[in-house]
């Protein structure tokens, strides 16, 4: 459904309109199109510690402009305040901030820069997981860097964007994977994320198709975000194999089709859902995509026991009992990627979605329970929390509850089914191993459990 108070607000008499009665202005949101190579079309600036060193050496697989300001010069041109370009990307390691008094290298650094961001910039501070840190001072100061950044994103225009990434020991010379995807237009409606990145074995070699080689699964992939999600790792170069219930066949199949993969007509909730699901994946699997979903909504006092059971056996018990089952015949491949769909409603909560928002938050408590479990394997479990985004479930909600969860967030305005997909394509990578056990959000920063 299309969000027709963007189309005003980005019109000429309705920006004016929008802006003398303090209204939201939400801006259109650059995405990421085919055939596009680089993640930074514009400038990109670096500065800080000691990992900005380690930006540098990759920054020009990233874009041809790249910026120093307040490090070693010498490392690219200097960007000087009211004079360089405008930024489309910066980077700032702050992990070596760790006293009060150094904290003000925030300021020094930022705050020149906020009034030379070019629409659609994406920000990003490295810093360290204060939990890593056995200085107390250290600690603070780290965490200290999740309120300022947090705070920074809520202050972004133009559709900007920022996230704050805690570097592992090790993984300071894996951040390409992860800087591809924030400081582009693949994480358009992601913002204010915190996000661990521990060190991993397997790296892309091809960035063009990063997921080239390897077979993925996707679950209720006929309509919504499930077929954005078969299409986008169709194009980073997976094998596709799209499920959905059997009344989805014709969308399912036609899809499979256009994507040069294949289709599985299943209900998950079948009593032999996991022995089909295995029989049908001889040469096993890499990457599963847990995204088939329900809403049934009713406030609990009206809750009859059939929206109870559907919502918990479709979003939690199918999950849980098929990935077991995938792991338990090694049908599921070492170095898999298991990516759950939750929502901000298993972290909010949402009136009218007791049995939902359980569902959910269960499938947040599965990553972070099972991925210390599959570490050994390489076989990463995250889930992705998607806010409001823009399908036939969020079609059918009431006006008022519809434009209240397009507004409530930073951005201003739902996501497109292709933002939570890029999350998800983007988890499913080799170099994304050592991400795991954690809760992407795909929000625009929503204000919801924020
Ligand atoms: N749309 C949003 O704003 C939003 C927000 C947060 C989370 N999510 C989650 O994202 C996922 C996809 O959402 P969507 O908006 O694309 O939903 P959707 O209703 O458009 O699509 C869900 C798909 O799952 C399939 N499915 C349902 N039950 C199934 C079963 N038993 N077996 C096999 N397939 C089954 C459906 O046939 C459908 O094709 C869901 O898990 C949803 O909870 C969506």
């Amino acid at each position: 459904m299309s969000d027709r108070y963007i189309e005003f607000a980005n019109s000429s008499i309705g920006h004016r309109l929008v802006g003398a009665l303090g209204l939201p202005s939400p801006v259109r949101l650059e995405r990421w199109q085919a055939g596009r190579l680089r993640p930074i079309e514009g400038a990109l600036l670096i500065g800080g510690g000691p990992l900005a060193e380690k930006v540098g050496a990759f920054a020009n697989r990233l874009t041809d402009a790249i910026y120093s300001y307040g490090t070693d010069p010498s490392m690219a041109t200097a960007w000087i305040p009211g004079h360089g370009p405008k930024l489309k990307a910066v980077v700032f390691d702050a992990s070596d901030l760790i006293q009060t008094d150094q904290l003000k290298q925030l300021r020094e650094f930022f705050q020149p820069l906020m009034k030379n961001l070019d629409h659609g910039a994406h920000l990003v501070i490295l810093g360290r997981a204060p939990q890593s840190l056995s200085d107390p001072f250290a600690a603070s100061a780290q965490r200290a860097l999740e309120g300022f950044s947090r705070s920074l994103a809520k202050e972004m225009r133009g559709g900007g964007t920022l996230q704050l990434i805690q570097v592992g020991d090790g993984a300071e010379d894996q951040l390409e994977g992860p800087l591809r995807f924030f400081l582009s237009p693949k994480s358009a409606f992601v913002s204010g994320q915190v996000v661990r990145l521990d060190a991993c074995n397997t790296q892309v070699t091809d960035w063009t198709r990063p997921l080239s080689g390897r077979k993925a699964l996707v679950t209720g992939a006929a309509r919504g975000i499930g077929a954005s999600i078969a299409e986008t790792l169709a194009r980073d170069g997976a094998d596709v194999i799209l499920l959905d219930v059997p009344t989805a066949k014709t969308d399912l199949e036609a899809l499979a089709a256009r994507l040069g993969g294949r289709g599985i007509t299943l209900d998950i909730c079948a009593e032999d859902a996991a022995a089909q699901l295995i029989e049908q994946l001889p040469d096993g699997i890499d990457i599963v995509v847990h995204n088939a979903g329900i809403t049934r909504d009713k406030t609990l006092a009206n809750m009859t026991p059939e929206f109870w059971d559907a919502v918990l056996a479709v979003n939690l018990n199918a999950p849980q009992v098929l990935t077991k089952a995938l792991l338990d015949s090694g049908t599921l491949q070492d170095d898999g990627r298991v990516i759950l769909l939750a929502s901000i409603s298993g972290i909010a909560g949402n009136r009218g979605q007791t049995n939902y928002a359980a569902s959910k938050a269960g499938l947040i408590g599965l990553a972070q329970a099972w991925a210390p479990l599959l570490k050994a394997r390489g076989i990463s479990i995250n889930a992705v929390a998607p806010g409001f985004i823009e399908t036939q479930m969020t079609a059918h909600l009431p006006f008022g509850l519809r434009e209240a969860g397009r507004r409530m967030s930073s951005l201003g305005q739902g996501g497109l089914p292709q933002d939570v997909a890029e999350a998800v394509a983007w988890l499913a990578q080799p170099g994304t191993g050592a991400f795991t056990g954690q809760a992407l959000r795909v929000c625009g920063q929503s204000v919801l459990g924020a």
